[in-house]
C-alpha cells in the first residue's frame, strides 16, 4: 500500500514494541475482528500511551497484514508488517525459541538458528526504518523487549537526533548463559544504541554489564557504560577500555521495576457488579472453604507443572481435602505454533484430567482448568475470589498477575504465594516465598497460605498494597523517561561544549 504523504503525523514520543495493544484475529466465521493483546507488557503500556499523545509501532499480531496507521482507545496505532514466514523465523523462532528460552534459565533448551538470526535482523531493520519514518524531529523513542535488540542501535544510524530509551521486559540471563548466543556480539551492540537501557531487577542490570565488560571491553562504573564514539574496525575482535582522550557516550544500565494500573484494579473491585461476580464464582464452584488461583500464559517459565505437582500431592497426602479446597487455573494460550508451548500443553492437560480423575466428585472439581483469555473485569472478580493467588513462576522478568491480584484486594484479604525467581519478589516481600523446584517447600508453602489467621492475612496483604500504590505503572514510566530525558539533556549539552 502507499502511504500518502499529507496523511503521515511525525510524533515527538513513539513507543515500539513487537506487538500492538490490539491483535488482529480472525473468528471461526471468517471475519475479521481486533482482541486485546496478550501479555504484561501491553497491559503495562497501555495506560502510559492513554496519557500521553504519541504513537505506538507494532505488529498486528497476524502474518500479512499491512495496514495504513489508525486510532483506537485513544491511541495512534503504526502497524508493521511481517510475513508469514517472517512470523515463522522472527516471532516463532529467533525470539520465543532463540532468546525467551535463553533468557529465562534455558529452562526449555534454545535453538539456535542461522536463518532465523537473519530474519530477526531484517524484521528489526523494518521496525527501525518505520519509526524513523514518523518520530518527529529531536523526539524521544522508547523501544521495548527483547523482539527488538537491534532497534536501538539501527534507530541511532538513521536518526541521530533521537532520544532513544530501552525496556527489556524479561530478564538479562547471567553471561555463562547468554555467551551461548552466537550472536551475542550484535544484541549487546545493539541494545548500547539507547541512551537509557532499562531492567526489571538489579540482578538484570548486572548481568547486562558484565555481558558488556566481557564482549566488549567498554568500562562500566555504577549504572553507566562509556561507550567509545569510534568503535575497533570491524573484524578486529579484540576491544579495549577507552583511551584517554577518546570521544564516548554514556548509556546508563539499571533497573526500573514495572507495575500496573493499580487504581483501576481498586476501583474495578470496589464495583458492585464485580463484587457480586465474585461472589456467584464462588457459589458456582459449589461455595468450597478455599479457593486457589493461578492464572498463567500458558509457559513453562510460569511453573505451572510444579504447582500441579505439589498440588496433586497434597491431595494425594490427604494434607488438602478435595471437598474443601478448589485449585482455579486459568491458562491463556499463547505461541501455540511453537513446538515446545504444544508439548507444554499436552503435559499440563495430562496432569490436569489426571488430578480431577482421582479427586473430583460429581458437581465438585479438584481443578477447575479454563484454557481460555477472560476480559479484565472478569479477572478482578477472579482475584476477588481467590482466598490463595499461586504464583509459582520458574523465572519471570516480573510477573504483573501478581501485582493485580494484591492492587484487587480492597479488603486486604487474601495470601499471595509467590516465587523467588519472579522480579515482583524484589518489592513484594511479604507474600509467602517460595523456590517453586523445592517441592516439599511449595507444599508447605501452600498449607501455610491456606490455613494463614485473618490478621496475619491482612497484615501482609496491607504491606504488599502499600508497595504495589507507591509504585504505579505511572511512576515506572515517569521515572524511566525522566532519566533518559535528562541524561540526553546532560550528554546533549557536554558535546555542545
Ligand atoms: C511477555 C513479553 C511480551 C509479550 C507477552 C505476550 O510479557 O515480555 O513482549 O508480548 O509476553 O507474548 P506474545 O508472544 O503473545 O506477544
Amino acid at each position: 500500500t502507499t502511504r500518502p504523504d499529507a496523511e503521515e503525523r511525525f510524533y515527538d514520543f513513539v513507543v515500539v514494541s513487537n506487538r500492538l495493544p490490539v491483535d488482529s484475529v480472525v473468528g471461526g466465521d471468517g471475519r475479521q475482528r481486533w482482541t486485546q493483546s496478550p501479555g504484561g507488557l501491553v497491559a503495562a503500556l497501555e495506560p502510559v500511551m492513554q496519557s500521553r499523545d504519541g504513537a505506538w509501532v507494532g505488529w498486528p499480531g497476524q502474518a500479512d497484514l499491512d495496514l495504513e496507521p489508525f486510532d483506537t482507545d485513544g491511541m495512534h496505532l503504526v502497524p508493521v508488517p511481517l510475513s508469514a514466514l517472517e512470523v515463522e523465523h522472527y516471532y516463532e523462532g529467533f525470539s520465543n525459541d532463540t532468546l525467551w528460552p535463553l533468557y529465562h534459565d534455558v529452562i526449555a533448551a534454545p535453538s539456535f538458528h542461522r536463518e532465523w538470526w537473519d530474519t530477526y535482523r531484517l524484521v528489526n531493520t523494518r521496525f527501525a526504518d518505520r519509526t524513523a519514518e514518523v518520530a518527529a524531529q529531536g523526539g524521544l523513542v522508547w523501544v521495548q523487549d527483547y523482539q527488538l535488540q537491534l532497534v536501538p542501535k539501527l534507530l541511532r544510524e538513521l536518526r541521530p537526533d533521537l532520544t532513544i530509551g530501552f525496556f527489556d521486559h524479561i530478564p538479562f540471563p547471567p553471561y555463562g548463559l547468554f555467551s551461548q548466543l552466537p550472536w551475542r556480539t550484535q544484541v549487546v551492540e545493539g541494545l548500547l544504541g539507547a541512551d537509557v537501557v532499562g531492567f526489571q531487577r538489579d540482578a538484570d542490570a548486572g548481568n547486562f554489564q558484565q555481558a558488556v565488560r566481557r564482549l566488549k571491553g567498554y568500562a562500566t562504573k555504577g549504572s553507566h557504560i562509556e561507550v567509545p564514539l569510534v568503535d575497533t574496525s570491524p573484524g578486529v575482535r579484540v576491544y579495549g577500555p577507552i583511551k584517554r582522550g577518546q570521544a564516548s557516550r554514556t548509556v546508563i544500565a539499571k533497573k526500573f521495576p514495572i507495575s500496573i494500573d493499580a487504581a483501576f484494579y481498586r476501583e474495578a473491585a470496589a464495583r458492585p457488579d464485580i463484587r457480586a461476580r465474585a461472589r456467584q464464582i464462588r457459589g458456582d464452584l459449589g461455595n468450597p472453604k478455599t479457593i486457589m488461583l493461578g492464572v498463567d500464559r500458558l509457559d513453562y517459565t510460569k511453573g505451572i507443572r510444579h504447582r500441579l505437582e505439589a498440588y496433586g500431592e497434597l491431595l494425594a497426602e490427604g494434607r488438602v481435602n478435595p471437598e474443601e479446597v478448589i485449585l482455579v487455573q486459568v491458562a491463556s494460550p499463547s505461541r501455540e505454533r511453537v513446538l515446545s508451548y504444544m508439548q507444554l500443553r499436552d503435559e499440563i492437560e495430562l496432569t490436569v484430567g489426571r488430578i480431577n480423575g482421582d479427586y473430583s466428585e460429581i458437581g465438585h472439581q479438584a481443578i477447575s482448568y479454563h484454557h481460555q483469555n477472560y476480559p479484565r473485569d472478569e479477572m478482578v472478580a477472579l482475584y476477588l475470589a481467590a482466598d490463595v493467588m499461586l504464583v509459582t513462576a520458574l523465572r519471570d522478568g516480573m510477573n504483573l498477575v501478581a501485582k493485580e491480584y494484591v492492587a484487587s484486594r480492597f479488603d486486604s484479604d487474601g495470601v499471595l504465594v509467590l516465587s523467588e525467581f519472579a522480579g515482583a519478589s524484589d518489592e513484594l516481600t511479604r507474600a509467602v516465598l517460595v523456590n517453586p523446584h523445592d517441592i516439599d517447600g511449595l507444599k508447605d508453602a501452600i498449607m501455610a497460605a491456606i490455613e494463614l489467621p485473618a490478621r496475619e492475612r491482612e497484615s501482609r496483604m496491607r504491606y504488599l498494597r502499600k508497595r504495589v500504590f507507591e509504585n504505579d505503572v505511572e511512576k515506572w514510566s515517569s521515572g524511566f523517561l525522566h532519566v533518559l530525558v535528562h541524561h540526553h539533556a546532560i550528554v546533549a549539552s557536554a558535546s555542545a561544549s
